[in-house]
């Protein structure tokens, strides 16, 4: 098509497939990336320009831009791919720190990550978008969903308004802003080496195709949303993720699942997370340690607050390469539970009725 392409973070993963994707194409495609050797041996494995630049920071995407606007002259694409959950790659802060100091760098780390990375490289190459030019911000389903500490999904989920916002100021001029959020995608580098067999089973088990997402299926919307064809596709947030956000209904049998609930399971066992704010010991009764498994993990993330009755919790247990004993549950809701709730076959917990699809 012989567009001028930017993909920011399209050394690896999802990013790299749209680049590769768009080379095919007969793009000329700039990719984006902090790591030198990453990017180079990407962009000289799919036939890519590089550029090595942070773009969190103001001063790097500036200069980022500048290098394609003297280099291209304008964009016609734009894919705000370069991101992640911070947590996972964030250190354990000293045992001292607060929860509150915690919580507040990794909501700092995240929204850096995810929002601070959109934001100044499209208000850096805004001006030198040519008309009709597509943007695309790369969101997730744990904007939908949750991601269990708050702050990885809470960063995407910023990014729908922001690119709502600039549909709205671009659209005059035929260019389209939208979000393509997908789920858990695999052949990346997303989630280091915090992945298990178990988690990856259970996401799969999520997904109402019964597989893991692949960078291809994310290209392909994305190539799909970046085509004329799309033209008058702007202000949406488009799901990739096999189904998984309604997920399977365990009230129908398909229950209970065997970790730690969906929405909360894929992104939290960074190291850091493993000692963060959220591990702290039980309340209620009846509520002990339970088994579960990792690869590496030494001590499993506290699970989040369930709408089970306090009574018959006691510990479960499910398989593992390294049998590890987790941290105590957080006091559940169970008890507020009032008229009308019911019980789901299979699941033995108690669920109130607006919550028949949680997966507990
Ligand atoms: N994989 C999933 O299951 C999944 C699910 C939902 C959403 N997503 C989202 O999809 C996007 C792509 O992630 P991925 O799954 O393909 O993981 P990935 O392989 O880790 O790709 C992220 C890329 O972004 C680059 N990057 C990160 N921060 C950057 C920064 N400040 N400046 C420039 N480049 C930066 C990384 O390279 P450097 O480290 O070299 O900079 C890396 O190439 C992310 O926004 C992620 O949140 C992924």
């Amino acid at each position: 098509m012989s567009r001028v392409v930017v993909v920011s973070g399209g050394g690896t993963g999802i990013g790299r497939a749209v680049a590769a994707s768009c080379v095919k194409d007969g793009d000329a495609v700039v990719i984006i990336g902090r790591r030198p050797e990453v990017l180079a041996s990407t962009a000289a494995e799919i036939d890519a320009h590089a550029i090595v630049a942070d773009v969190g920071e103001v001063a790097e995407a500036e200069r980022a831009a500048t290098e394609v606007a003297k280099r291209f002259g304008h964009v016609d694409v734009l894919v705000n791919n370069a991101g992640g959950n911070a947590l996972l790659a964030l250190t354990d802060p000293a045992p001292a720190t607060s929860p509150v100091a915690r919580a507040s760098a990794a909501w700092l780390a995240n929204l850096r990550s995810n929002v601070l990375t959109a934001v100044h490289l499209t208000e850096a190459l805004r001006d030198v978008l040519a008309d009709n030019a597509r943007v695309v911000l790369l969101s997730s389903i744990a904007a939908f969903r949750g991601s269990g500490s708050g702050s990885y999904g809470g960063s995407k989920a910023a990014l729908h308004p922001y690119a709502i916002d600039l549909a709205a100021a671009l659209g005059p001029r035929g260019i389209t802003v939208n979000v393509v959020a997908p789920g858990y995608t695999t052949d990346t580098e997303f989630f280091g080496a915090t992945m298990t067999d178990q988690r990856h089973d259970l996401l799969v088990g999520q997904a109402l195709n019964k597989r893991a997402g692949h960078t291809d299926d994310v290209a392909a919307t994305i190539r799909w949303l970046t085509s004329p064809d799309a033209g008058h596709v702007t202000a949406q947030i488009i799901q990739v993720n096999g189904g998984a956000l309604p997920g399977v209904d365990e009230a129908a049998g398909q229950g209970p699942w065997p970790g730690p609930r969906g929405g909360g399971s894929g992104f939290v066992t960074g190291p850091w997370w493993r000692v963060g704010v959220r591990d702290r010991p039980l309340v209620a009764a009846g509520q002990g340690p339970t088994t579960t498994t990792a690869r590496t993990a030494t001590t499993a993330p506290a699970r989040r607050p369930t709408h089970r009755a306090a009574a018959g919790q006691g510990p479960t247990t499910t398989t593992a390469r390294t049998a590890t004993t987790a941290p105590a549950r957080r006091p559940t809701l169970g008890a507020a539970a009032g008229p009308g709730s019911t019980t789901a076959p299979g699941c033995g917990r108690l669920e109130l009725p607006e919550c028949r699809r949680s997966r507990c």
